[in-house]
């Protein structure tokens, strides 16, 4: 039926092209599915987001508001996967499809509201299609259930060397098998149905059941822990603010778990609860980094204001990676298991967590300021930090120079998102003193975590809040093709 449905809409877009393509490895969910033949403009509404680096991310309208998962991870170390993933959704405009970003494993089933839905899952352009019984319109939620069990995919990086996704670390030596999570930019559609893209942050409860010996962790706090069958357990988490999909941290491994003194660092001065979890047998000089965690939030929320969520720590991973900013859960490679780089992922859960990018031409917002913070931890620790900028500056000097927002995949984490970026908030910070500035940095934050931020937003907020001086300091930062002057007061 499904196939039938789809192949008959013949028209020119794209989408309709990858759904005739899908037609043939679509599934109907079930006999009963009569669906009705969309019209054809219908179908041609299902327009992505339109980043301007990843074009066909995401679906344009729709409103993810929580993804609710039941992950089952039956060999830890391999790339196999199954689950439920439960999503409600809402919608800025009528959607006659939803259209999710999807690479991952074979799907087995769709519902909506619980009844069986018409789908088309093309795995090689990523997009599972669903077609509700009657358009999504705006003011509505709707329940849509898709499960789906096979091999995670993982996903060459646009720019790193490695590949973004579900990650499979094998057993090695005495090393047991682990999996986790390492997504940005566009890796989490490599093992879940999302609408992939910063700026449809959700709340996410997750549920991963993993065998005897092993645990699991998440972003979010930790709800419970219970038996599952042949000895494993079920480990539950919820996210309740909303994230980024990339930002989504699960890691299965054989885990010490390690519970330090809450930080009243939070919204309101509430406490956030303080985890970190290390595998069996890791180094002492791996876990000491980890010990500063507390100060570290404690400095930054002096800087940027209350922390965004309700737990904060660190899961550490064997492989040699990038750290990433996963929220409220760093993933933090024993190779980078240092004060910098955790300061570092630490202003990431303000700066690209709780405050989301628009675009993703826009990433110097969370690398110039993740980068900003560990300038700002220095000088907290008694540092002048005259020598950490004059490093930046010659750093920035030898590297090709761009404005700020970037035009291309390989610009994304290069060195003018991060030092460039870094230094063009000490160009605005030199314009005025240390008290200013911090209320500037506590006021980006405070008003801007309910919408995705620009570039623009932030140089308007600049110049409201700072001046015409201050205005112009960013600007030139941000929009001129050489690199500006040395910032000084
Ligand atoms: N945002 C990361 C950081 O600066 C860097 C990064 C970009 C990354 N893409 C990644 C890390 C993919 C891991 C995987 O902290
Ligand atoms: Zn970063």
């Amino acid at each position: 039926m499904t196939r039938f449905t789809f192949s008959l809409v013949r028209r020119s877009s794209s989408l309709l092209a990858l759904a005739l393509l899908a037609g043939t490895q679509g599934q109907t969910a079930t006999p009963t599915a009569v669906p009705t033949l969309p019209p054809p403009s219908a179908l041609i509404t299902a327009q992505p987001i339109g980043d301007s680096i990843f074009p066909a991310l995401g679906q344009a309208g729709l409103d993810v508001l929580n993804y609710d998962l039941d992950l089952f991870v039956d060999r830890p170390g391999r790339s196999e996967l199954r689950g439920t993933v439960v999503l409600t959704v809402t919608a800025t405009r009528p959607l006659p499809v939803l259209s999710l970003d999807f690479l991952g494993p074979q799907v087995l089933d769709v519902r909506w509201e619980g009844l069986p839905a018409p789908y088309c899952h093309d795995q090689t352009a990523g997009k599972l299609t669903i077609q509700p019984p009657q358009p999504l319109r705006p003011g509505t939620l709707a329940r849509v259930t898709v499960r789906f069990a096979g091999k995670a995919g993982v996903r060459p990086d646009p720019d790193l060397p490695i590949d973004v996704g579900w990650q499979a670390v094998p057993a090695q030596g005495d090393r047991v098998g682990a999996n986790f999570t390492l997504s940005e930019p566009d890796g989490t559609r490599t093992f879940l149905p999302v609408n992939d893209h910063p700026s449809d942050p959700a709340t996410f409860t997750t549920r991963v059941t993993v065998p005897a010996g092993y645990t699991a962790a998440a972003s979010g706090v930790e709800r419970a822990e219970v038996a599952a069958p042949d000895g494993g357990r079920t480990f539950t988490f919820e996210q309740t603010q909303p994230i980024p999909t990339y930002t989504l941290a699960i890691h299965v491994n054989q885990f010490e778990r390690v519970d330090a003194a809450a930080v009243p660092v939070g919204v309101a001065g509430s406490d956030v609860l303080r985890r970190d979890y290390f595998p069996i047998g890791t180094q002492a000089d791996t876990r000491a980094a980890y010990t500063s965690t507390g100060e570290i939030l404690k400095v930054l929320a002096e800087w940027f204001g209350p922390y965004p969520f309700s737990a904060y720590g660190s899961a550490i991973v064997t492989p040699r990676v990038p750290a990433l900013e996963t929220a409220t859960l760093s993933t933090m490679p024993v190779t980078s298991s240092n004060t910098r780089v955790l300061v570092h992922e630490t202003a990431h859960q303000w700066f690209g967590d709780q405050l989301t990018l628009a675009d993703w031409s826009e990433v110097w917002l969370n690398e110039g300021f993740a980068t900003y913070a560990e300038l700002l931890w220095a000088q907290a620790q008694g540092e002048a930090g005259e020598e950490i900028v004059r490093g930046w500056y010659a750093r920035a000097g030898r590297s090709q120079t761009r404005p700020l927002v970037a035009t291309s995949e390989a610009q994304l984490f290069d060195t003018t998102a991060y030092i460039r970026g870094a230094l063009a908030l000490h160009a605005v910070r030199v314009t005025v003193d240390d008290a200013a500035f911090k209320g500037y940095l506590r006021g980006w934050v405070a008003g801007f975590h309910n919408r995705p931020v620009t570039t623009a937003d932030l140089l308007a907020y600049t110049r409201t809040r700072l001046g015409a001086t201050a205005g112009a300091a960013l600007r030139l930062w941000a929009e001129s093709p050489e690199l500006p002057p040395f910032p000084q007061r």
